[in-house]
């Protein structure tokens, strides 16, 4: 299975990956966990500049940047580990380019949307968790985490705003694949949902999508 969180900044998304990964391990699954920008090699390279780089960066630059790791990291991370048999847990994915480059920034959705369908050959997640969060909250935990902000994280709250409602619209798109949650319920009820969904998956598997299939 291809199973990938997505959501807002600071709305849970590594505690639950992390709380799902145990509970998949403790079933005997073989399980990948990993991220985007950031889960190769190249990755780590390419996330440093699209988050640590001082100044602006192009759209269509930061747009290619994004997909330039998810391609690398799709082929070289994340297909292996399917072809083995092996499960992986992914924080954030092309729905976060959809969002983040898509709605808050000048690029159309349908742009970037294409150019990470491109740049994987159109892999897609079995489930999608979403933690949806009012930004104004999850700021607050942000705060409390007392980390230094990365670009993005810094951008103004209509901008964060914007970002969760393109969330919210891309999972009304495609019901079947996603699962969307109130990050702001706690934690361990959060995770007995998502292993719900997960289980209902393991009881009836379809095979791993790719766009263009039903949903
Ligand atoms: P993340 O790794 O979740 O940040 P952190 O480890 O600091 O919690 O994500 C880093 C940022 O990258 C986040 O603000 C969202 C942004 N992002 C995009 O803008 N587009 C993308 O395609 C992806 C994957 C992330």
């Amino acid at each position: 299975m291809f199973l990938t969180f997505e959501g807002g900044d600071g709305v849970g998304k590594s505690t639950q990956a992390a709380l799902l990964e145990e509970w998949l391990t403790a079933r005997g699954h073989t399980v990948v966990r990993t991220r985007e920008p950031g889960g190769s090699e190249v990755g780590v390279l390419i996330r440093d500049i699209v988050l640590h780089h001082r100044g602006e960066i192009a759209p269509r630059a930061e747009a290619l940047l994004y997909a330039a790791d998810r391609a690398h990291h799709i082929e070289t991370v994340v297909r292996p580990a399917l072809d083995r048999g092996v499960d992986v847990i992914q924080d954030r994915y092309l729905d976060s380019s959809v969002a983040y480059q898509g709605a808050g920034r000048v690029l159309g959705r349908d742009e970037v949307r294409n150019l990470s369908v491109w740049a994987t050959g159109g892999l897609l997640p079995d489930l999608t968790v979403l933690l949806d969060l009012d930004p104004a909250v999850a700021r607050e935990r942000l705060d409390a985490d007392d980390k230094p902000f990365d670009r993005l994280e810094s951008e103004q709250s209509a901008f964060h705003d914007s970002v969760r409602e393109e969330f919210l619209a891309l999972a009304a798109a495609e019901p079947g694949r996603f699962l969307v949650l109130d990050a702001s319920r706690i934690p361990a009820d959060l995770a007995t949902d998502i292993q719900g969904r997960v289980q209902s998956l393991l009881a009836d598997p379809a095979p791993t999508g790719s766009v263009g299939d039903a949903d």
